[in-house]
């Protein structure tokens, strides 16, 4: 299977997938690597593995609808199979999903439903629960409300930080990412309603 992963930064989910890939039975490999920014180490880690990038910034076009086509037609041009959303902090639009609809996964880290948006080690840290996560979903036009591929439970230590706890998650969700692509890149998956299972459908 072809995939195409967007990234904002680290990129050590991105990594974890280029390292993946590498085994030809994963049945996957990283076709090119997208940013909404330069500068990040997720296109360096790209560059290094000889991946192609490309990078399109909201404030290069004059209207996010037009940031959205490029993007769009850009992706498109690698024909992926699936697009993988690897920490990409920018919001995919209408004409993005309609494109590669129910082949566009996002890694999101804690147990959805709870703490959507962009503070999910924050808000779990605040509000005090004992145990959090990763959750790899279907993107659809919500913050983190997609259908939900597989979940990873990560414990809350009693002196964590946000980023001691970000990083506990980050551990757990890069094995879930490589886990779901792999299946996923082999198997496809079927999306009904809002449960997803492995096998049977489009990868
Ligand atoms: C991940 O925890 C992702 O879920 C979140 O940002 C982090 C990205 O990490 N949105 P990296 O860039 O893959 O290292």
């Amino acid at each position: 299977a072809r995939l195409v992963v967007l990234v904002s930064g680290a990129g050590t989910n991105l990594q974890a997938l280029i390292d993946a890939c590498a085994d030809p039975a994963y049945g996957a490999r990283v076709v090119a690597v997208g940013a909404d920014r330069d500068g990040i180490e997720g296109l360096a880690r790209a560059e290094r593995a000889g991946i192609p990038t490309f990078v399109r910034k909201v404030g290069q076009f004059t209207s996010r609808a037009y940031w959205d086509k490029a993007l769009t037609d850009t992706v498109a041009a690698f024909e992926p199979d699936l697009v993988v959303l690897a920490g990409f902090m920018k919001l995919c639009g209408p004409p993005f999903l309609e494109r590669f609809e129910q082949r566009v996964v996002n890694t999101h880290p804690a147990l959805s439903p709870a703490f959507p948006g962009m503070h999910g080690p924050a808000e779990a840290l605040e509000y005090g629960v004992k145990v959090t996560g990763a959750t790899l979903f279907v993107v659809d036009e919500g913050v983190d409300t997609g259908p939900i591929i597989a979940q990873t439970a990560v414990p809350v230590e009693e002196d964590d930080d946000v980023d001691s706890l970000h990083e506990r998650i980050k551990v757990a969700e890069r094995q879930m990412l490589v886990d779901a692509v792999g299946r996923i890149a082999r198997e496809g998956i079927t999306v009904t309603g809002r449960r997803v299972r492995f096998g049977g459908g489009a990868r």
